[in-house]
C-alpha cells in the first residue's frame, strides 16, 4: 500500500488528479469508480479545472458510483446520483448518461444489485476507484461487520454514519435514510487500482487502522491491505496516528521517477 502524506487537506486533490490524469491520457475510455462524501470534492473540482484548461478530457470515460441511499426521491439533493451530477459531471466533460449508480428506488432490490454488478463487469471492470473512508473505517457503505467478500447489496447504515452524514440533511439524523445500496468490499477490491482520500483528525483512527491495523471486518477499509495497487492520500491531521508516519514520508520523497 502506498501512503502519501501532505501537509493540508487542500494538497490532496492535485496528487489524486495526477493519478486520474495519467490513467486517462493512457486510456481515454477508462472506467472510473466515483465516491460521494466530502473527501473527493476537491479532486472533482481539480479535475474540472484541468478539463476547462484543455489538459484533460473525461468525455470518453465511464463512471460507476459506489453507493446510493434507499428511498430518496429522484430529485432529492442528497441522492448520491444528484450529488455526483453536481460535484463531478457538471464540473467536467464526463457524460451524464455514462455514469451509473445503484438504483435506490428499485422495487426489486436484489435484482437491481445483481444488474449493477453485471453492468460493472460488462464495462470491463473499474480501472480506478476513488474512495473516501468513514470515521468507523467503512468504504462505500460497508459498515463494520460487512463481509470482506461482499458484492453490491442493501445495507443498514450504522448510527455513527447517520450522525456523520446528518450534516448533509440539515443536521437532522432522522432525515438520513436508514438503508443504502452499496458496492461490496469484494466489488471494490476488483477495481484495478484504488485511490483513497482522507483528511482531518476525525479520520486519524480509521486511517491508522486501514493502513496498519489487522485486516478485519470491523474496519472494512483494512481489506485494502490485500489490494495490489492501493494508494492512500492523507493530510497530516488524518496521518497523525500512523506508527510509520516518517517512513511513509521517506518512501514518497525517494519514489523512483519510473514507479507509477
Ligand atoms: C459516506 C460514503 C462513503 C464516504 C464516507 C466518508 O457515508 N458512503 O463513500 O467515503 O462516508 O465521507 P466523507 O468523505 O464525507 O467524510
Amino acid at each position: 500500500m502506498e501512503v502519501i502524506i501532505k501537509p493540508e487537506a487542500a494538497d490532496l486533490a492535485p496528487v489524486a488528479a495526477d493519478i486520474v490524469e495519467r490513467l486517462v491520457l493512457r486510456k481515454p475510455d477508462a472506467v472510473l469508480g466515483v465516491a460521494t462524501g466530502s473527501s473527493p470534492v476537491g479532486l472533482y473540482a481539480e479535475l474540472g479545472r484541468r478539463v476547462a484548461a484543455g489538459r484533460l478530457s473525461l468525455a470518453g470515460c465511464r463512471a460507476f458510483m459506489l453507493d446510493e441511499y434507499v428511498g430518496l426521491a429522484a430529485d432529492h439533493p442528497q441522492r448520491y446520483r444528484n450529488v455526483i451530477e453536481q460535484e463531478l459531471v457538471a464540473r467536467t466533460d464526463l457524460v451524464s448518461e455514462r455514469v451509473l449508480g445503484p438504483d435506490g428506488l428499485a422495487d426489486d432490490i436484489p435484482a437491481a444489485c445483481a444488474a449493477y454488478e453485471r453492468a460493472i463487469s460488462d464495462a470491463g471492470g473499474v480501472d480506478l476507484q476513488i474512495l473516501g473512508v468513514g470515521s468507523d473505517g467503512h468504504i462505500a457503505f460497508n459498515e463494520p461487520s460487512s463481509s470482506l467478500g461482499s458484492r453490491t447489496r442493501i445495507k443498514t447504515l450504522a448510527r455513527q454514519t447517520r450522525i456523520d452524514n446528518a450534516r448533509f440533511f440539515g443536521g437532522d439524523v432522522a432525515q438520513v435514510p436508514t438503508h443504502c445500496l452499496t458496492q461490496g468490499v469484494g466489488t471494490i477490491m476488483a477495481a484495478r487500482r484504488v485511490v483513497l482520500l482522507a483528511d482531518g483528525e476525525h479520520k486519524a483512527e480509521a486511517v491508522h487502522q486501514l493502513v496498519e491495523g489487522p485486516v478485519s471486518a470491523m474496519w472494512t477499509a483494512t481489506a485494502l491491505q490485500w489490494h495490489p495497487q492501493a494508494t492512500v492520500i492523507v493530510d497530516e491531521a488524518a496521518a497523525s496516528r500512523l506508527a510509520l508516519h516518517d517512513y511513509y514520508l521517506d518512501v514518497y520523497a525517494e519514489k523512483p521517477g519510473w514507479q507509477e
